[in-house]
This record gives C-alpha cells, structure tokens and sequence, in this order.
C-alpha cells in the first residue's frame, strides 16, 4: 500500500491552525478578564465602603481637623470629641454641618460608623 505524502504535511497545518486558535480564544478569554478585573476594580473605589479612616483624609476632614485630630485654626479637634457629644449628635454633624463645617461631606450610610470610629479617638 502506498503511503499518502500529503498527510505530514495535512496534520501540520491542522495542528498549526488548532494552535493558533487555541491561542487566540485563550487571548479573547484573558481579555475578558482583564476588562472584568477592571470594572471590578472601578466598582470598588466606588461602591465599596470606606473605612473612617481612609474617609478622613478623602473628605477633606482632614484639613480642617488636622493629622492628628488636633485641630487647625478655628477648627476644632476632634480628640475626646466621644466625650463631648453623643453619637447622634456628631451623625448630625457630620451630615448636617455645623457651624463653618460643610453639610453632606459624607453619606448618611456612612455616618454612623464614622461618628462610631471618631468617638474613639483619644
Ligand atoms: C471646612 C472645614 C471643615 C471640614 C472640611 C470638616 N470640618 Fe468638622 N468641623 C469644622 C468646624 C468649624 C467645626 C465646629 C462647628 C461648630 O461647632 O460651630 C467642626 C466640627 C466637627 C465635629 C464636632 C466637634 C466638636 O467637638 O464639636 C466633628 C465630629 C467633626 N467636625 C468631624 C468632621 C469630619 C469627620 C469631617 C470630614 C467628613 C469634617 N469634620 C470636615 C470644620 C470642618
């Protein structure tokens, strides 16, 4: 019997095409996860909570307040403010103002764990 001289060649090119669109799905698939990774990413900052501490330097708190909770200026500190006011009334404030202090700097979800975290400084 003779042999066929055109199959080495027929199983390379099917093996060479096999590969490469092995490769370019798997490309297609890694680019689905780097776009999901992304918006995942993106979802985050957004959506996921931020600690009272990571909120404090992003709201700005931090320049009326001070690093150290010591207050600037007129500002007051904010150390020992647990001793002063409820947590009510500092959920107030941080949602209402008072004063110079703007109203809405964070949401009212936020507040509570805030005024919580804030009550604990010393
Ligand atoms: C523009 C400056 C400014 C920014 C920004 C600011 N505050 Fe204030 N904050 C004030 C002032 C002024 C007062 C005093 C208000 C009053 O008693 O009339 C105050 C009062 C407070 C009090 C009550 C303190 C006390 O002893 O009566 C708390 C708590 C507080 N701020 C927390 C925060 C937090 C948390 C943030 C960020 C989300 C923030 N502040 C951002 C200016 C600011």
């Amino acid at each position: 019997m003779k042999r066929n001289p055109i199959n080495p060649y027929l199983l390379i090119m099917v093996l060479g095409i096999t590969a490469m669109l092995l490769m370019s799905f798997k490309g297609i698939g890694d680019m689905k996860k780097i776009v999901s990774k992304t918006e995942g990413g993106e979802e985050k900052t957004e959506e996921v909570a931020l600690a009272p501490e990571q909120l404090y330097q992003q709201k700005s708190c931090v320049a009326c307040h001070g690093a150290d909770f010591q207050g600037v200026g007129s500002n007051p500190a904010l150390v020992g403010v647990g001793d002063r006011l409820s947590q009510d009334e500092i959920i107030d404030i941080l949602v209402n103002g008072k004063g110079n202090m703007p109203a809405g700097l964070i949401t009212d979800e936020q507040a509570p764990e805030m005024a919580e975290w804030l009550s604990s400084l010393k």
